[in-house]
């Protein structure tokens, strides 16, 4: 799929005010510092279109980014910064919950997990809650450029085998990396494989 524009619409503090618009959506959650923003702005080819920072905790909104005119990317607060306070963390968990729960618009939610880890207690979690309220997702493993391709791809398998104990199916995967561009066309054929699948339902949702 060509990505002909990418444009910030609006920062929100919570769902009700997130763009009254009834477009598909696709978000982008994992822990502070995974690489979201900076995935966003290498699918869009459209550096500084998402904010980005070596420092965890950059991203504290909802963010809406229009694409194409006609579809919607969202880069949400990371979970799992522990030098937050109690209450902060407390209110950007609520805020990512209950959007991923109450946005019709949503069709899928990539959960990023670093490819250098294995799995971790706080994503593991994450991705059971997710499963269990229905939500569809799929993993994006970022910064595949700090292993050798070899090394990036056994990591993922191990990662995927481990989530194998809790679930039966396992969701579609992707290897990437935004400095060195890897799995952008996976992405993006994928989203585009959806956003097709809608056009042809008589779902409420458009694209
Ligand atoms: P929060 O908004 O704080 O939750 O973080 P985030 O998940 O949006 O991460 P962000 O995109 O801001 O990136 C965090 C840091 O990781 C930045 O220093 C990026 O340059 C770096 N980074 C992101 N993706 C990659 C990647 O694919 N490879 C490498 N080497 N570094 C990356
Ligand atoms: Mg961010």
């Amino acid at each position: 799929m060509e990505i002909k524009s990418s444009e910030f619409v609006i920062s929100a503090p919570n769902v009700n005010q997130c763009p009254n618009d009834i477009k598909a959506e696709y978000a982008f959650i994992g822990r502070s510092n995974v690489g979201k923003s900076s995935l966003i702005n290498m699918l869009c080819n459209h550096k500084g279109l998402a904010k980005t920072s070596s420092t965890p905790g950059k991203t504290l909104l909802i963010n809406h980014f229009i694409i194409n005119k006609e579809w919607y990317l969202v880069d949400l607060p990371g979970y799992g910064f522990a030098k937050r306070s109690k209450t902060v963390q407390k209110k950007l968990q609520n805020m990512i919950s209950s959007y991923i729960l109450q946005r019709e618009q949503l069709v899928n939610t990539f959960v990023l997990v670093d490819i250098r880890h294995s799995p971790m207690a706080i994503d593991v979690d994450f991705i059971n809650w997710l499963g269990q309220s229905n939500v569809p997702f799929a993993i994006v493993f970022t910064k595949a450029d700090k292993l050798t391709p070899s090394k990036a791809r056994q990591n993922a398998e191990a990662w995927m085998e481990k989530l194998k104990e809790s679930w039966e199916e396992l969701p579609p995967y992707f290897v990437t990396s935004s400095e060195k561009r890897t799995g952008r066309d996976e992405i993006l054929n994928y989203i585009e494989s959806i956003n097709k699948s809608l056009k042809g339902d008589n779902s409420e949702i458009i694209i």
